[in-house]
């Protein structure tokens, strides 16, 4: 393969890739690791990388610069000349302000929580690409970002389940008693389901979970876990859940009360994409859990699938603690960025023409989904109906 160049100049000059350093407060995460810089500086990119930028993750500045990177002391001399901006978090409106007419943004972008940044990348005819619209599909597998983090969130969820509850979560027979398994509920056997209920399985937790799509069953017993079944089936769209009808929530309530009730960890994943979070545990349902229970609200980002939940916190109701974490992913920073930065290698791999040159052709599927913003328009059609009205 020729060396990817910027295709508004000489074949010669290679095109720029630049990575600046997260700035959310929490956010350890980089979006590109020394192992995969390497990689890219072979294709004949530039890299250039922000002083720090992963430092968070434990990728020093001179991994970097020992895998082929540059590095920038600042956001100035990181984005001249960048045709290729890589990003962890969605930038703000200050952000792209920094940057030049054209640069293409690949990252998280958050539509719905960001609308003045799109808003913003729209009129300065910056060509967006969001990682959370990359299709589901098998040839997309190695892009997809949601997966990617997703897995570590439940991973995290598991350890932090197990790390407040007051019981050992093995059986254990012992001289001094034989101590009972703790049983471990999740709600949502998604990508994060999946991976909290094998973390579970992992350290010795009676496991059970329940999800509205009835194909997650499979693979929840595949995990040797045990399904909770409802008569429902919410498949929508896509393979991701739709909204429950009145009569099925208040069947699942039930349901999902009972298990809450006897569980000594609950972890909650349930989500409807580009919507509040169902509330699967209510107030009511606490005050019937045992004392010393634990919840880890994955979705409490979203509104919670906790009604106590309170996003960022943690509090004692009742005698049962609701945790309701925020960018779990973060906090296993070097493996996730590590991930991060292989979707990010394979999505690029989109971006490049047969000569080597960024492609203005944006016609590969992954590609025309996941395009957010390009040459001054919202392509995203539910952003686009977000957005109206909103300026930059
Ligand atoms: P998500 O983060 O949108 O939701 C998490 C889980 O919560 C889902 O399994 C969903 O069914 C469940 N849920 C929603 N409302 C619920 C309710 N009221 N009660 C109980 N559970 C509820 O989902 P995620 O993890 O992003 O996966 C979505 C779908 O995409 C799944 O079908 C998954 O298997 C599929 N997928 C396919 C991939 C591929 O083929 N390349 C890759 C990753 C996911």
């Amino acid at each position: 393969m020729s060396s990817p160049a910027n295709a508004t100049s000489s074949q010669t000059v290679p095109v720029v890739i630049a990575v600046p350093r997260e700035l959310i407060p929490g956010e350890q995460r980089v979006a590109m690791v020394p192992e995969i810089v390497q990689k890219l500086t072979k294709s004949g990119y530039e890299i250039r990388v922000e002083h720090d930028a992963g430092k968070g993750a434990f990728y020093p500045d001179e991994l970097f610069i020992a895998a082929g990177a540059k590095i920038a002391p600042g956001p100035a001399g990181l984005l001249e000349g960048a045709r290729i901006v890589l990003r962890v978090q969605p930038p703000t409106v200050a952000d792209v302000d920094q940057l030049a007419e054209g640069t293409i943004v690949i990252g998280f972008m958050n539509a719905t929580n960001n609308l003045a940044a799109i808003a913003r990348m729209r009129d300065r005819k910056i060509t967006a690409f969001a990682l959370e619209l990359v299709p589901r599909i098998t040839r997309a597998q190695s892009m997809d970002a949601l997966s990617s983090q997703a897995m570590a969130g439940g991973y995290v969820a598991a350890i932090m389940g197990a790390e407040n509850c007051p019981k050992f979560l093995p059986m254990l027979t012992t001289a001094a008693g034989t101590i009972r398994p703790a049983t471990v509920l999740i709600l949502g056997a998604g990508v994060a389901g999946l991976m909290a209920i094998a973390t579970a399985k992992r350290l010795g937790a009676l496991v059970e979970a329940y999800d509205v799509r009835r194909a997650a069953g499979e693979q929840v017993r595949s995990l040797g876990a045990k399904f909770l079944e409802l008569e429902i089936n919410a498949e929508g769209q896509g393979g991701y859940a739709r909204e429950l009808t009145p009569e099925e929530k208040e069947k699942e309530q039930q349901m999902v009360s009972a298990a809450v009730a006897k569980a000594d960890i609950v972890i909650t994943t349930a989500a409807i994409p580009g919507r509040k979070a169902p509330v699967l545990i209510t107030r009511e349902t606490v005050a019937m859990m045992k004392p010393g229970a634990v919840i880890i609200d994955m979705a409490a980002e979203s509104g919670g699938n906790c009604e106590m939940t309170q996003a960022g916190k943690t509090i004692r109701e009742h005698g049962v603690l609701i945790i309701g974490p925020q960018n779990l992913p973060a906090r296993v920073p070097f493996h996730t960025s590590q991930m991060y930065a292989k979707n990010l290698q394979s999505f690029l791999s989109l971006l490049v023409d047969k000569n080597g040159a960024v492609t203005s052709d944006f016609s590969d599927e992954i590609l025309v989904a996941s395009l957010l913003v390009h040459a001054g328009e919202v392509r995203h059609k539910q952003t686009l109906d977000l957005m109206s009205g909103v300026r930059s």
